[in-house]
């Protein structure tokens, strides 16, 4: 499956992705990750990127579709992939349709007060990059440690009220063209992502599994909490 997922800052992107990555072995891209893997070991192109970053604007289109246009370069991409938070501009769009075509884009509709409280809570694991929230499922079972490996969990720097507000008013600035974009194109399915990840995933899945989307075989069973 070929999928790209689109939404606003905590809509859900990197938990959905998770769970699809996890459950039938798809790659999940997240040019966000990539980006602070980049800064933290103090790359040049981590240099270049850190101070849009860490102000919650948009990395030009020109540095990102370079980055993603490599990364779906790589064999593991061959049998499908899921990329989180790219495509966000048209432009990154249109680039996007001439490197790889694209199944379906997934838009995780969430209002501004479900992600904000969201991200309050959201911590994430430094070394396996998985995702938690003290508010909500997945809780990690020992307090702000990863159940896979331990590692102290973090609040990212970009969650912090003020630039949360930032990286909202840029999402509402440049999403609606991409939506009309894999609207026109009949690749748009639309999600209320207010709802809980047990009411919305199996029906997500249902559909990818359906439509052709979702093909590739299963790698485990994972649980839904
Ligand atoms: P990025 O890392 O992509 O940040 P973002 O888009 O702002 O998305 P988030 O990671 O904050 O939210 P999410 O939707 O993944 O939420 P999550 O699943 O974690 O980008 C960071 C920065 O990099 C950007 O600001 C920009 O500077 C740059 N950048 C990246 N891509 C770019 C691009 N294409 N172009 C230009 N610049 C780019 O969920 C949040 C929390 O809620 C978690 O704790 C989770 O457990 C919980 N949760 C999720 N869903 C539910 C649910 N249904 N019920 C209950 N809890 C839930």
């Amino acid at each position: 499956m070929r999928v790209v997922l689109i939404g606003a800052p905590g809509a859900g992107k990197g938990v959905y992705a998770q769970y699809f990555e996890e459950k039938y072995c798809i790659p999940h891209i997240s040019t966000g990750d990539i980006f602070r893997e980049e800064i933290a070991k103090g790359t040049e192109l981590g240099l270049r990127v850190k101070q849009y970053v860490e102000s919650g604007r948009l990395v030009p289109d020109e540095i990102v579709i370079e980055v993603v246009k490599k990364r779906l370069q790589q064999p593991d991409t061959e049998q499908g992939f899921i990329l989180d938070g790219f495509p966000r501009t048209i432009n990154q769009t249109r680039a996007l349709d001439d490197i790889v075509a694209i199944d379906r884009a997934i838009y995780l509709n969430v209002s501004e007060e479900v992600a904000v409280k969201r991200l309050s809570g959201r911590r994430v694991c430094p070394l396996c990059g998985r995702v938690y929230n003290i508010y909500y499922e997945p809780k990690p079972r020992v307090d702000e440690k990863c159940d896979y490996d331990g590692a102290q969990l973090i609040h990212r720097p970009d969650d912090k009220p003020e630039v949360v507000r930032e990286r909202y008013r840029v999402f509402h600035e440049t999403f609606k063209p991409v939506i009309e974009y894999y609207r026109s194109s009949r690749r748009l399915i639309e999600v209320n992502a207010d709802r809980p990840l047990r009411e919305v995933l199996p029906v997500l899945e249902k559909v990818l599994i359906e439509t052709g989307v979702l093909r590739v075989p299963l790698c485990r069973d994972v649980k839904i909490e």
